[in-house]
């Protein structure tokens, strides 16, 4: 196989390296391009064929359905480890011995207070704000009481961000969804294990005992390793994009959560279960919903389905059905939203339209329903995303960081006026 690929134009022809990745991914090297080229540029809305990076945390094979995390099966990660051991892997690059995630979970247990200021902040907000945008909000405020930015070249420093944000995130997301539901705020219990924590700081009533709920617990911990991380996707390309301008860690995350809202990326939860709904109240006519996905002239998408890498199946997908089954089984809850998502999965799987444009469920297609089995606000589904994805973010920050990566500055190809004289005001 050859290393060098050779671009031909104008009949000059021009070589570039092409370099493999560890799972055989070859890539042409174009970063002399436009040198010697004497300008050209290569053009690619959405990014659709171009790597922004070389990385050493996530694998995704689209095409055979595969998701890895530093080498380590998403199947077997969900499985076997909990969601601060995938943390640490990922940011880290190695599963922790005992020692090392005691140590982890005790330092982020020393970090887990909130400037009291910050309660104000949070105070400001209408309750019936969207639980996104006060969490973009009280991140960015986050930044305010931790204004130094992190010295990348001393691994201390590093670990002591990483542990602050890991410490209190998920403090900012309990207390937005208590917020919402009226509840006093509550800064949780240092004796419990790290999913539990953040459980307690957002379901605890206070005039109730916390009692964990392992069937809970479990679910729960397995949705945030689902999300923890997925390569260069929309808001992990903000946070690296943030971070390369040598913006704060903090800074960084808060773009990145901007960017998750949106629906087409982790907005797309929520959308889903409201789709349901909607089809629901609408007397449960999934073909009808079918019909209008495939009509060009309705802007109807069906939620949750489709992947911008995945091609062949999402392997989340897979395993969030499995566990949406038993949660509901182990809960005792019969909920017909799940009947109307399998009717439409079994449908979408057999029709023309989605078989042809490689269309499968995707990892929001059923969190969703777990997520409200788990007594979660449908508006805070993508808090919860966030809070799955927080360590990725991190990872994919501290690589860029580490790696020295350039600032992400793309280019363009201008197509508006050429050079025109300026026209006074009274003559135009
Ligand atoms: N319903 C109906 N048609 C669809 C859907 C859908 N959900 N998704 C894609 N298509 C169609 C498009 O209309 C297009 O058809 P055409 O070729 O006839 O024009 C074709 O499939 C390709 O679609 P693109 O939008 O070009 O695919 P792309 O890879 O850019 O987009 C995306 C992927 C954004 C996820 C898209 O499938 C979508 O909008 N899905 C619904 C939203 C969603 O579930 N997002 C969550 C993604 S997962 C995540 O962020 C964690």
């Amino acid at each position: 196989m050859s290393d060098k690929a050779t671009l031909e134009y104008n009949g000059k022809k021009y070589e570039f390296p092409v370099i493999e990745g560890t799972e055989n991914e070859l890539a042409i090297d174009i970063k002399t391009l436009r040198s010697v080229t004497n300008g050209m540029i290569t053009i690619d809305p959405g990014y659709k064929n171009t790597g922004s990076c070389e990385s050493a945390i996530t694998f995704l094979d689209g095409e055979k359905g595969i998701l890895r995390y530093r080498g380590y099966s998403i199947e077997e990660l969900a499985e076997k480890a909990d969601f601060l051991e995938v943390a640490y892997l990922l940011i880290f690059g190695e599963l922790p011995n005992k020692e090392q995630l005691a140590k982890f979970h005790d330092d982020i247990k020393e970090e887990s207070h909130i400037d009291e200021e910050m309660k104000k902040i949070l105070d400001a907000f209408p309750k019936s704000a969207h639980p996104m945008g006060v969490l973009t909000s009280l991140t960015s405020a986050l930044i305010a009481f931790n204004p130094i930015s992190v010295n990348v070249s001393s691994e201390e420093a590093m670990y002591h961000a990483i542990v602050r944000i890991l410490a209190k995130f998920p403090v900012l997301v309990a207390w937005t969804l208590r917020k919402k539901k009226g509840l006093p705020l509550d800064y949780g219990d240092d004796s419990l294990g790290y999913v539990e924590n953040f459980h307690k700081m957002m379901f605890k009533r206070p005039n109730k005992e916390y009692t964990k709920n392992e069937i809970v617990i479990e679910a729960l911990d397995k949705l945030l390793i689902l999300h923890a991380d997925h390569e260069q996707n929309c808001s992990t390309s903000t946070v690296r994009i943030v971070g390369s301008s040598h913006a704060g860690l903090f800074a960084s995350l808060s773009a990145g959560i901007a960017a998750l809202w949106g629906p087409l990326h982790g907005g797309a939860n929520q959308a889903v279960l409201e789709m349901l709904e909607a089809i629901e109240a609408d007397g449960g006519d999934t073909k009808k919903y079918m019909a209008k996905a495939k009509d060009k002239e309705d802007p109807f998408r069906l939620m949750g389905f489709g992947h911008r890498v995945y091609k062949n199946f999402d392997p989340r997908a897979r395993i969030i059905k499995k566990a949406a089954d038993g949660v509901l089984g182990d809960l005792g809850i019969e909920d017909p939203i799940l009947e109307i998502a399998k009717g439409l999965e079994k449908e979408a799987l057999e029709d023309k339209y989605f078989v042809d444009r490689k269309l499968y469920p995707n990892v929001d297609f059923y969190s969703g329903i777990i997520y409200r089995a788990l007594g979660i606000p449908t508006d805070m589904f993508t808090v919860m995303f966030a809070m799955g994805r927080l360590p990725g973010w991190i990872a994919q920050w501290r690589e860029m960081r580490l790696r020295k990566e350039p600032i992400g500055r793309p280019r363009q190809v201008y197509i508006g006026e050429n050079e025109r004289p300026f026209v006074s005001v009274d003559l135009r």
